[in-house]
């Protein structure tokens, strides 16, 4: 089966196609994204209202794009996938509606799916795809959460943040120091040239015995400490910078390495925008690599949000067998 993504849950408008003929799992025929980070810039961050018009602008002409360097066209296409949330309603609402328009113009299925799940399974994109099961450490811009994943469709929530996401973190760290939205690849770039232990920022929830997160205390402290430089600011940002990643990256860290040990689980898969953090990635492959795990990390383009993530999801569910396609086909409601 050909099945088509659509990805609009925020700010990227992302499309793909893959085939579900392919074993293990479903091949990514082509892939199209545009981001919107330039129109939001001047803002800020997300300006949800412009963002849903822009996904309209850009869906369709994506979409034809995607077909095109397939050399397949719309005919073609046996099931309409779209990210059904969590999301901005506007933004999720163009892609669910241009999926299910299509699908019901063409009398093809459309199928919501968990951006989340997109996601945790964006590493089987890769040409070295994990196996099952494994533990997921999700960290993205709206969601910081460890899964037990056994199987596609049987997850376990370990953890999650209590407050403020990873991603978010890094973004109001980032802004509150003078750096355009979105700060992580911005941040992580100045603390290059810093030092991680210039300042003591506090790790939260880093002995709570559980495995929940909590950042929007650290925010909070970086604020305290960019005042407390006053003047000072300009020249020691890049210091401040290098604490600020250091703390998130140590809690992330140190709680990924308990779900581990408390699930006796020997694969890690890293997915979600700030999982192409670099000081992440070299902690944690260096503390996996120690205790003989694999780790598994998104191509660093499917990081971040895009459609080949939710057209994989899509696939794969359609493969395990999770997908009742006449329902689908007897009924274009949806509900994002
Ligand atoms: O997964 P994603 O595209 O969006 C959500 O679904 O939320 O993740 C975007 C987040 C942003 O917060 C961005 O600042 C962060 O990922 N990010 C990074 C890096 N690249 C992206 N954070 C830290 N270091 C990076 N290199
Ligand atoms: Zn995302």
């Amino acid at each position: 089966m050909l099945v088509l993504g659509i990805e609009s849950s925020c700010d990227e408008t992302g499309v793909a196609l893959v085939d579900t003929s392919a074993s293990p799992v479903p091949r990514l025929l082509a892939h199209a994204l545009y981001s919107q980070i330039a129109m939001h810039q001047p803002y800020g961050g997300v300006v949800p209202e412009l963002a849903s018009r822009d996904h309209i602008r850009r869906v369709l002409p994506l979409t034809q794009e995607v077909m095109k360097s397939a050399q397949r066209t719309l005919a073609d296409v046996d099931v309409i996938a779209y990210t059904r949330g969590p999301g901005l309603a506007g933004a999720l609402l163009v892609g669910a509606g241009v999926a299910c328009s299509l699908a019901a113009a063409l009398g093809k299925p459309a199928m919501g799916v968990h951006h989340l799940e997109g996601h945790l399974l964006s590493p089987f994109l890769s040409a070295d795809p994990p196996e099952f099961p494994f533990v997921a450490l999700l960290v993205s811009g709206g969601h910081t959460q460890l899964m037990r994943v056994d199987q596609v469709g049987s997850y376990e929530l370990l953890g999650e943040t209590i407050d403020d996401a990873a991603g978010e973190a890094f973004d109001k760290s980032a802004k509150l120091m003078g750096m355009p939205y979105p700060g992580g690849p911005h941040l992580a770039r100045l603390a290059l040239g810093g030092d991680g232990a210039a300042f003591k920022l506090p790790r939260p929830l880093l002995h709570s015995g559980n495995l929940d997160f909590s950042f929007a205390g650290l925010k909070t402290a970086v604020l305290t400490q960019a005042k407390k430089l006053g003047t000072e600011l300009e020249s020691r940002k890049a210091d401040l910078a290098a604490s600020t990643q250091a703390a998130i990256v140590e809690v992330l860290l140190k709680k990924t390495l308990a779900a581990l040990s408390q699930t006796a689980l020997r694969r890690l898969v890293v997915a979600g925008g700030v999982g192409a953090n670099a000081l992440l990635r070299s902690q944690l492959n260096a503390a996996c690599q120690q205790r003989g795990i694999r780790v598994h990390y998104p191509e660093l383009e499917f990081c971040t949000d895009n459609g080949a993530m939710i057209a994989m999801a899509a696939g794969m569910r359609l493969q395990a067998g999770l997908v009742n396609l006449d329902a689908l086909r007897s009924s274009y409601t949806f509900d994002v």
